[in-house]
């Protein structure tokens, strides 16, 4: 079997995967993240199955790697299937900011991780060199074995367009039992309206609904924060390094979060860095 066919996998419009050198010696010459972290999977997920697997979400470091570093050493302490990062890997979407994350992963060892990209990738920078270094923009996951289907999403620009909404709705429609959609902005919603997205939002909302996904996992405001939105959970978890700030809403704190699905039950828990490492440590 060929690294890549053992999981069906959807790439969105416009995502492409380039070759290139990877500065990582761990990596394949052309590999991308998203690329070597297939590989990884195919090789892990037969310690799962349907009665568990747990996977990790966090996003957000923006360049910081003491407080990315703890955030991946508490991911692996607890063996995930993968890690999903939900965005700001970069400050700028600089290459030399690419390398420095890529280096940083490192540290996960044999778990994979799947990235997302978020709008400070564009800052300065083209999504061309997010995809060469980290993946493709619009992509699904399913895993058949575990019924397990994540979709991600590209919505740095702050905005879902309607050929994102059919490509959700079209991944979403064959019914998986676990279904999980990841972008990095939340949406437009009650007390979230501020920093989060609000063009193709509604959609979004509608289609995750119809679809009863079991959770939305966003990134891009630095806190935790849990919705339950027209029937699905919807969760903010934005502390893997970037400064943190304090809003009217949500748990202000690095912070990642851990997900288990036992026997298809959906279980999410925030964990809060300060409880696992010394405060001052992560601040200095
Ligand atoms: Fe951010």
């Amino acid at each position: 079997m060929k690294r890549r066919d053992f999981i069906r996998l959807t790439f969105g419009l416009f995502t492409s995967v380039a070759l290139f050198e990877f500065p990582n010696k761990l990596f394949a010459q052309e590999d991308n993240l998203y690329l070597r972290s297939l590989e990884l999977l195919n090789n892990r997920d037969k310690f799962f199955g349907r009665d568990y697997f747990s996977f990790i979400v966090m996003g957000d470091s923006h360049k910081n790697d003491k407080v990315l570093k703890k955030a991946f050493e508490l991911a692996r302490s607890y063996d995930p299937m993968f890690v999903l990062f939900t965005g700001d890997m970069t400050n700028d979407g600089y290459e030399f900011e690419y390398k420095d994350f890529l280096n940083m992963c490192n540290i996960l060892k044999d778990v994979p991780i799947f990235p997302i990209i978020g709008n400070h990738e564009i800052r300065n920078s083209t999504k061309a060199l997010y995809e060469r270094y980290m993946g493709p923009l619009n992509y699904t996951i399913s895993i058949d074995k575990l019924d397990l289907k994540l979709v991600c999403i590209d919505n740095s620009e702050g905005i879902v367009r309607k050929d994102q909404h059919y490509f959700l709705d079209k991944e979403l429609t064959d019914g998986c039992k676990i279904q999980f959609v990841a972008m990095h902005e939340p949406p437009s919603y009650e007390d979230w309206w501020i920093h989060s997205y609000y063009k193709g939002n509604k959609e979004v909302i509608d289609i995750v609904s119809k679809h009863q996904v079991n959770a939305v996992f966003q990134g891009h405001i630095h806190l935790y924060d849990h919705k339950v939105i027209k029937g699905v959970n919807y969760y903010i978890s934005g502390g893997a390094g970037g400064r943190i700030y304090a809003l009217n809403f949500g748990d202000p704190s690095y912070n990642i979060l851990r997900v288990k699905v036992t026997k298809g039950v959906v279980s999410v828990e925030e964990l809060q860095l300060r409880n696992f490492f010394d405060a001052d440590k992560l601040l200095t």
